[in-house]
């Protein structure tokens, strides 16, 4: 028997012989893809103290709030009916199998350009882990967003799926597809469309009401003062260069996220970071926006 051969063999004993898991050498991809996508912070109620993955997690918004979803295998109350085809759908077009229409707090905007094998490589993960029952609890929006229909002229405005092309561009692929940065560091218009001339340079009104600082290269009101080596001990401890700690969201980004990605990812969102456009965008230091959210922004 070739060495190859052996090897393929091994790997395969070691597979069927993990208790409960249909390990597979995807599923291991899966799960360093669901790390840089932020999949487990928004969809495990960690505060609630909720099961892995089985949704139920508050995102407060100007709209109201969002629970999201069961993304556990569990056939009835969870994914584990779907096919390959239905979890792309969802991912690249913010449909479910039914043809409902998701609400961008599921930041699918950003996903829609994730390569096909990387969305079935965390679908392959996502089937791996226990099942959970649990039922959805349903959004507590106000009118008219409580309404499904009012995300098309959202939809029709600003969401073009697959429409970013990271272009081979390892760091592009990172902050822009998977890590979805944009969709808190970017203000929003009126209609919820992210403001493309102010691309990652923070907004007073976001997740929670609470601001999202600007990481533009700006050396007065972004991160321009930040080396490339300050952003990746962040991106690895949450820590800042002035010794302060990071909290919440960004928090959660980073202990369930970032902080488990490689040295060469986290340089390469770094160097992504250092060469956008520099925008002075003043946001660090105002008073966190109350719930309603003022459009003198826009
Ligand atoms: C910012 C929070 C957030 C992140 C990050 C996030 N989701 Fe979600 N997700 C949601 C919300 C909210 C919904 C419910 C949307 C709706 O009801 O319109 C949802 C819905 C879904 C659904 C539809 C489930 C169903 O039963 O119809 C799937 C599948 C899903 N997410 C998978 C993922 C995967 C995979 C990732 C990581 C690549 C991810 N989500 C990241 C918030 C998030
Ligand atoms: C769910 C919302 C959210 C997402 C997604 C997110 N961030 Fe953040 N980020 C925040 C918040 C809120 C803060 C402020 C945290 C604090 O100051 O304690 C922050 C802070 C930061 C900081 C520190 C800036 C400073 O001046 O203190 C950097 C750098 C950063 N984020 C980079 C990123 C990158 C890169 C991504 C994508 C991989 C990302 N963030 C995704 C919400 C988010």
């Amino acid at each position: 028997m070739k060495l190859g051969h052996l090897l393929a063999l091994a790997a395969i004993v070691v597979v069927a012989f993990v208790p409960g898991h249909a390990w597979s050498a995807d599923a291991l991809r899966g799960a360093y893809l669901v790390r840089a996508a932020g999949c487990i912070s928004c969809h495990t109620d960690k505060a609630g103290k909720g099961p892995f993955l089985a949704g139920g997690r508050a995102i407060v918004s100007p709209y109201g709030n969002f629970y999201s979803s069961n993304i556990t295998p569990d056939a009835e109350t969870g994914i584990g009916a779907w096919s390959d085809a239905d979890f792309i759908q969802a991912l690249s077009h913010g449909e479910s199998p039914t043809g409902r229409t998701y609400y961008p707090a599921f930041p699918y905007a950003s996903y829609s350009a994730m390569r096909r094998e990387d969305m079935l490589d965390i679908k392959a993960y996502l089937f791996a882990q226990t099942p959970v029952r649990q039922e959805n609890r349903g959004h507590e929006l106000r009118f008219p967003f409580s309404w499904r229909f009012s995300i098309y002229p959202w939809r029709w405005l600003f969401f073009s799926s697959g429409e970013f092309d990271p272009d081979g561009r390892r760091g592009a692929y990172l902050v822009e597809v998977l890590g979805h940065c944009a969709e808190c560091h970017t203000p929003r218009n009126m209609a919820g469309g992210l403001k493309r001339g102010r691309h990652l340079a923070g907004t007073r009104y976001g997740p929670d009401g609470h601001s999202v600082p600007n990481i533009t290269p700006d050396s007065a009101t972004g991160i321009g003062n930040w080396s490339e080596a300050d952003i990746v001990f962040f991106f690895k401890t949450g820590l800042k260069p002035d010794g302060d700690d990071v909290q919440g969201h960004m928090r959660e980004t980073i202990e369930d996220g970032l902080s488990h990605l490689s040295d060469e990812d986290l340089t390469a969102i770094a160097a992504y970071l250092k060469a956008q456009p520099a925008i002075r965008h003043p946001v660090r230091g105002l008073k966190s926006a109350t719930a309603t959210p003022s459009y003198d922004e826009w």
